[in-house]
Formats: C-alpha cells, structure tokens, sequence
C-alpha cells in the first residue's frame, strides 16, 4: 500500500516537471517544404526549405530556437534522425529553413519533425510526422522512351493521339509511382479509371528548356492479370494553335509521350513499365480534334480500330526533366445554371451568374447519332444571343454525337474556355431544358487561398470579388492576360501589374516561380524579356512588360523573404538593366518600342498618350533599383552600389529632361500615368515629389475626378494620391460610378476585371471587339491599395516575408468598415477598422514570432488610443502616430 503511494506521488511529480516543460503546450503546425507544399508526392526539390507555424492559440510570443529532424522512415523519429538532426538551433528562424542534412535522391521518402524554444527558452511538444517523396530528379532515372504514333499527324490539325499497353501483373503490389510527361497535354487512363486530378498537365513551360514531370501513386488501380493503360494526347500549347493569328505548332509537330510505371511487389520484386515501342499508337478514338482556341469534337461513336506502331525516340533532348515545381491545374468549384432562356428557336442560353474559366459539363438526353453542340460567350447580345465577337478567331465550340440513346455525361479534354453563358442546340425536340442539364466546372491552378478583404460596401465587395475571379481565371499553369480569345498567354505587362495583388488573394509563390524560371529560359541573348512568358511570339524588349523581370521577383521576395528568388533571377535582372544601358544616351532611353500606357482612356491609341521614351527612362531606372535592391538583400555589396549609382544617373537624367523647377511635366505632354511613374518609382527627391503631385491632381480634377490611364499608371494612381496627402481623392477615385472607374464597370454587370473602363455599357453597347475581353485581371491591381490602405494589411520591405508589418488602415467616407484577414508565413494576420458611435476601433492580429506597426489613422493632433480598458503610449513620426505590436489579437478604440 505504502510502496504504491510513493509510485503514485512520483508519478504525479514526475508528471508536474513534465509539465513544467512543456507548457509552450501547442506544437508547431503547417509544416511545409519550398513554397507552401504539404506532404508533396513527386517532389522537385532536393535541397528544400521548411516552414512550421507557432500554434496561434496565445501561447506563444516568439521562438528562440528550433530543432529539426530529418529521417528515411517514421519510426526513427524523433531521436534516431538518420538524414538530418539539426540539434537545438537559436534562431527565430520559421520559415523557409535550409535543408542541411544528407543529399536526397530521386524517389527518396523523407519524414521530417520540428520543434521550438518560445520567449522563455520552454521547448514545445514535437510537431506531428511530415514527409515527403522525391519525384525523378535527373535524366539518368528514366528508361522511358518518348513515343508518338507512328504517322505523322497534319501541322494545321489539332487530332488527339490514343497510345495503348497492355501488361500482366502475377504478385501482390506493394508499391506503385507513375511518372510522366509529355510534349503536349495529356491524360491518363489505368484499367478504366482516369489518373490522378491534374488536368492539363503538363502545363506550359519553355517546352524546349524545362518539362515538368508528374508523379502518381497508382497501387489501388493496378489489378492482377491483364492491366490496361491507355493514354490521350493533345497537341495543346506545344503543337497546337497558339498565339497570334494562325499560328500552329510553336514547339513541334507532334505530341509525344514520356511514361515510367515502377511496381513494387510485396516479394521484394520489382518491374518497369515504360513507353517504348510495346505501345501502340494511333490518331484516333472518340475526340476528333481538341484546340485550346478552338473547342474540342468528341463522337462516342469512334473507337479506335487502326491501331499501329509507335515513333519511338530514345533521345530525350535537350529539356531539363524535373518533377513540376508547383501545383497542377484542377477542379475547384462546379457552378449551377442560374437561368435558361430561347433567344432563338432550339437554342437554349444557360447563365452561370459568374464568368468563369473551365468548361460546361453537359448531362442531358440523347438518342443515338444525335450531335449536341455547346457554345459559349462572356455576354449576351441585346437580343440574348450569344456576343461572340471578342473571342476573335477562337471559335470555342465543343460538340458531341452520341453512340446510343440515354443520359450521357460529357465534359471536354484539352480545351477550356472563358464563359458566363453556355448555349445548348441540336437538342431533342419538345424537351423542357433542365437547369441541371449544365454544370460550369471551374479549373486553374490550385492554389491555397491566402487572404481575404471584406467592407461595408457592397460594390467595393463586388470589386473584390471580381479581382478574385479574374486571377482564377487567368491563373491557368501560367499567368494569362485573358482566357478566352485567340491569346491566352502570359503577357508580361499585365503579370507585373498584377503580381502583388494576386499574393494577397492566394498562396501563388510556387506559381509564380516557375513561371519565371520560364522568363528565364525565354530572355533573349542581349538581355530584352519577351512580351509573353512562354515564348510563343518571339518579340521582346517593351518597357513596362519585360521589367516583370525585376518587379515580380522583388514583389514576391517583400511578400514572403524568400531570398532565393533574388538569388535565382539575378543574372536575368542584371542582363534587362543591362539592355537598357546598351539603349540610353546619358541615362535617357530615347527611342523605343513600347506597348506604352496600354488601352488608356480617351487616347489617340490603344499605347496610350505617355511617350514611349518616358515609359523607358522610367522603367530603366526602376528595374536598375530593384537590381541594386536585390544585389543588397543578396551582399554582393560591389554590385548594389553599382546599381543605385547607375539608377541614381538614370533619375537624373529622367528629372532634368522631363521635368521643369516646378516639378511640371515639360518635355513631354502631361498624364497622369507620366506623373505617376515619376513619384510611385521616386524617379525625383520627396520635395519634388509634393510638387508633382500637385500637378497630378489637377490633371485629375481636370478630369472630373477620374482616371486617365492605362495598364501601366492604374496600379499606382490610388497609392500615389494616398501617400502625397489626398487619401479622399484616392477614394473617390476608387469609389467612383461613371466612366471610367472601377465600379462603371461593375454598374454594367461586370462579375470579373474586365480589359477596357468600357469593354460594355448600357449605354453604348460594347467595345471595339478586337480588344475586348471581359476577363483580364490587369486593373485588379487596385486589389493591392484595397488590402494595404483600405483593410490596412501592409507587408514591410525591409522585414519582408511579414516577420514585421504594417496594420495602417486609412478609413474613408462613405465606408464604416473594412477588414482584411491574411495567411502571412508565420500565420493568420487581421487589420480591420470599424466607425461607431463612440469612434473607431481596429482590429488586429499579429501572428506569434512576427511584430507590427500599427499606423494609427488621425485627422490632425496626437489621438488617443485605448486598448483592454488601457491608454498607449504612441510614437510620433513626423506626421503620423505609431504603436509597436507583439503577437496577440488586439481592439483599439482611437478618439482623436
Ligand atoms: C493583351 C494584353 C497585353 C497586350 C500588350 C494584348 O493583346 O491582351 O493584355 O498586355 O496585348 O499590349
């Protein structure tokens, strides 16, 4: 009896000391690798980086310290980490952790842990098991052979490949990894059921640089006996039609395919089954023909019959082939029909509600050799027909002929489309249209939805939700300037524009990355950027488009301090600086060919009224800063200094042409965007800056208060009038009903961004059609200003990756609040203000091991500003009023 009660006491100490440990109680959680991949499979990355959150729960402040640990299998965690043990590490160090342990290799298994030490040196529980699986790192993993029927198939069709192989399987399956790619869009079918939830994969990258490969764990769908693995194969963005007028095949002829199938058995044996000249090929089977632009034709009735051979081609070039470095596009939402109309007898218009990019999956009645045919458009005529004009030479038309009578279930392959209504003809006589007989599938890149942005204002709602739509719709394996028309490339201009706010909306720094490693790849050998990313034009060299080179990275390194991206796109940024100087006379680019202020209003052009040399001058100096920026964030000192002197001698050129003592637009005829690009790039000194502004606004008033630019000026109109001191005029601008504005667009029922101020009014009908897409993300920028200025959230340069930020909501009439909540790296941050009765509050929320500012908004004298029943001490700097924050959930209420 006595022995048992001093086992229990002990139990009971041993159990308090425990305790006493562990009280930084919650685990570290959402472990990652490289940018935000949870437990990937067919990883890329051999030498990752890991991210842990601090539990959010209140626990914790900061960490002081971590631990690591890195091994082959799960059981030997924590203690037996045979790959990596980082040990006890003090560092603040969450995110974006070097790997230091034992070089990985290709299909490698890794488990990894973490563990931290909070303010008060107390070790946290270990987090929970994370892994992750090596994808084929190197060109020596793969027996594959790249195969293709064996005909050649027309230049100017887009027929879809069907490759066919049979094999037997005799022992029980312990393990299978399929990993694939192709020249070209494919898909896969093993024993009946469709591989994997990617669709259009590959995706698009410099093809003749970089495929991305894609791993699949396919051991529930191999069976014993006869197994049967059928692949399709569209010509899609590498042979296919693709940009401008009939452009055919920009990367090659023909699709291939590239296939490596490894089985484990539970016997410890193993087989590969490979593409290779035990296919068979053929271009037939039931989709006739598949084109991005142009639709796709499916007739259930055909299956093919002739087979033959396979082209084989054991060469396989000169690509890099590397396990597809973020996620694929898929199926995140299924809209329902809204409403059916009959603007002409026997075709049925079925409004989603929503513009939207994927396809219409069809479900309806047939009878056998019927052909239903779906059309699609982003807006109605007057009449209810569908407006079809701005699609251009994209014709967008799916068709399907039955093989027998019943409900057939169809959606397409290789095509998408950008569409609110969907038009059903050929449809049985006499049949009532069920609303179910259409669903809109809404396919882009899976992305994880970062933040969010919420106001007392309906329409300043709408327009978020419109930015929102506009980046689903474009973010489809590349960024897009449309999806719908004969384009749907990844235009430059409009990704630099927009790069910032598309952080906001989602978790997109993988994306982003690889599609700079396709600029990259793309840059031209004397330093110019192509226009579109990839290359399927061959142009290069306008300012504004190719600086993407400089500005996207250096948005996403603010956004998230991932210093590698500098590091990676350093050469690429230092060879376009490079370019310009080869261009300028005494720091003025003088004559170039630009895109210029891209579709402003009430210009001659579509380039807009700003010179092309202004544009130039200005974007030199800009991009020659962000190089210098980046070579300091990178401490190649030499270089940073270089840099700012020459962007230094480029702005001085740039204000002593371009600007008179009054800081008034001289040699150049006065715009807006003119003025904008001279402050929002500080091209001249702060005084100068007040002076230009003053001018700035002027132009605007002589506008009546509205805009007058084009994709270049936009994204920096609202930030420039709010920082020069007229928050009010920026807000007008923002909240503005009549041409042109933001919410013009959304009084004509606008549901995304649209291309032009105008591309539709009630009053004037559309816009000229060969421009005139109703899905372009580009003036979606202003997305930015609303998370930053009108929520509050604001990342800081100088701590990017939000290890510190800004809570600095600048309230404004006629809002009485607005809120924006934002997945930061180290977890969920909040600005957001309230007008009451007894004055404002703010929220916020600082995540643990980050800091902030709060920027308390004031109309004039020192504020006071209560929080927990307590006054707080505020910092005066110079005109504004500031309070340090540490992680916590805050409520302020400020009085003036
Ligand atoms: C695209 C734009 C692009 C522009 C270049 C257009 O056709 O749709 O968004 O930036 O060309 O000026």
């Amino acid at each position: 009896m006595r022995a048992w009660n001093t086992s229990l006491l002990l139990l009971v100490a041993a159990m308090l000391l425990g305790a006493a440990i562990h009280t930084a109680d919650a685990r570290p959680t959402q472990l990652t690798v490289a940018a935000g991949f949870e437990n990937p499979l067919g990883f890329h990355d051999a030498a990752p980086n890991f991210s842990w959150w601090l539990p959010q729960d209140g626990s914790v402040q900061r960490q002081t310290a971590y631990r690591l640990v890195v091994a082959t299998s799960a059981d030997r965690l924590p203690d037996r980490a045979d790959l990596w043990d980082s040990g006890r590490v003090d560092s603040s160090d969450s995110v974006l952790v070097a790997y230091e342990g034992t070089p990985l290799k290709s299909r490698q298994r890794v488990y990894w842990q973490v563990q931290y030490w909070d303010e008060n040196d107390r070790p946290s529980p270990w987090s929970e098991t994370a892994h992750f699986e090596l994808g084929l790192l190197s060109k020596t993993d793969w027996r594959a052979k790249w195969i293709r029927p064996k005909t050649k198939s027309h230049p100017r069709q887009e027929p879809v490949a069907s490759l066919l192989r049979h094999f037997e399987i005799d022992r029980e399956v312990a393990a299978a990894r399929l990993y694939v790619t192709a020249r070209g869009l494919f898909e896969l079918n093993l024993n009946g059921s469709r591989v994997g939830d990617a669709y259009f994969a590959n995706g698009w990258t410099s093809y003749h640089n970089r495929l991305d490969t894609l791993t699949y764990d396919v051991a529930d769908q191999l069976k014993s006996g006869d197994n049967r693995l059928y692949a399709r194969l569209g010509k899609g963005w590498y042979a296919g039609r693709i940009g401008w007028q009939d452009q055919y095949g920009v990367y090659g002829n023909d699709p291939e395919l590239l296939l490596q199938l490894e089985i484990l058995f539970t016997d410890g044996s193993s087989t590969v089954v490979v593409s290779d000249e035990n296919w068979k090929g053929a271009w037939d089977g039931p989709i006739i023909s598949s084109s991005i632009y142009d639709g796709e034709h499916y007739d259930a009735r055909r299956q093919v019959t002739n087979w033959e051979e396979v082209n084989v081609d054991s060469n396989l070039g000169p690509a890099q082939l590397t396990p597809k470095p973020f996620a694929p596009v898929r199926i995140t939402q299924k809209l329902d029909v809204k409403t059916i109309t009959e603007p002409q007898p026997g075709r049925f218009v079925f409004d989603l509600g929503q513009n939207m990019v994927g396809w219409a999956r069809i479900h309806i009645p047939v009878i056998k050799d019927q052909t239903i045919t779906v059309r699609y458009a982003e807006m109605l005529n007057p009449d209810g027909t569908l407006y079809l004009d701005n699609y251009r030479t994209a014709k967008s038309i799916n068709t399907y002929t039955a093989a027998e009578s019943g409900l057939i279930e169809w959606e397409p392959t290789f095509t998408f489309h950008g569409f609110r209504y969907v038009e059903l003809s050929g449809l049985l006589d006499g049949l009532a249209p069920q609303k179910r007989w259409v669903t809109g599938v809404v396919l882009h890149t899976d992305m994880q939805k970062a933040g969010t942005f919420e106001s007392s204002h309906d329409k300043l709602n709408q327009l978020q939700s419109n930015i929102v739509w506009g980046q689903r719709g474009n973010f489809l394996d590349i960024p897009t300037d449309c999806p719908q028309r004969d384009e749907r490339m990844g235009w430059t201009g409009d990704a630099q524009v927009f790069c910032a706010t598309s952080m906001f909306n989602y978790d997109c720094l993988a994306f982003w990355k690889s599609w700079l490693g396709s600029m990259r790849d793309d840059q031209e050998s004397d330093g110019r950027v192509p226009h579109v990313i990839p290359d399927a034009l061959s142009r290069a060299g306008s300012p504004g488009w190719q600086d993407a080179a400089t500005i996207v990275p250096w948005k996403l390194y603010v956004r998230t301090g991932d210093t590698e991206i500098l590091a990676r796109n350093y050469e690429m940024m230092k060879r376009l600086v490079g370019w310009y100087r080869s261009q300028a006379t005494d720091g003025l680019i003088t004559e170039i060919t630009a895109f210029g202020d891209w579709l402003q209003p009430y210009a001659e052009t579509n380039r807009g009224d700003t010179p092309a040399p202004l544009i130039g001058t200005a974007f030199y100096a800009y991009s020659a800063q962000i190089l210098a920026d980046s070579a300091r964030v990178l401490k190649r000192d030499e270089d940073a200094e270089r840099y700012a002197a020459e962007a230094d001698f480029v702005r001085q050129a740039f204000a002593n042409h371009y600007f008179d003592a009054d800081m008034k637009l001289t040699n150049a005829p006065e715009t807006q965007t003119g003025y904008l690009l001279a402050i929002a790039f500080e091209l001249i000194g702060p005084d100068d800056q007040e002076k230009a502004a003053a001018h700035l606004v002027r132009l605007v008033n002589e506008a009546d208060n509205h805009l007058r630019t084009g994709f270049l000026g936009t994204p920096h109109i609202l930030p420039v009038l709010d920082q020069a001191g007229y928050p009010e005029l920026a807000y007008e601008l923002l909240l503005k009903e009549t041409y042109p504005s933001w919410f013009y667009s959304i009084n004509q029922g606008a549901t995304t961004m649209w291309e032009r101020w105008n591309s539709f009014s009630h009053e004037n009908g559309f816009g000229d059609a060969s421009m005139n897409s109703f899905n372009h993300y580009a003036y979606g920028a202003v997305g930015q200003w609303m998370a930053e200025r009108v929520a509050g959230l604001a990342p800081d340069p100088r701590q990017p990756g939000y290890r510190h930020f800004y809570i600095q909501p600048q309230p404004g009439t006629p809002l009485t609040r607005a809120r924006a909540e934002y997945r930061t790296p180290y977890g969920l941050a909040v600005s957001g203000w309230k007008k009451g009765a007894d004055g404002l509050t703010i929220e916020a929320t600082v995540p643990p091991n980050t800091t902030a500012t709060l920027v308390v908004p004031t109309e004039g004298g020192m504020p006071t500003v209560i929080e927990s029943g307590q006054r707080q001490e505020l910092i005066q700097r110079k005109d504004r009023f500031e309070l340090s924050l540490t992680p916590g959930h805050y409520n302020f209420t400020v009085t003036p």
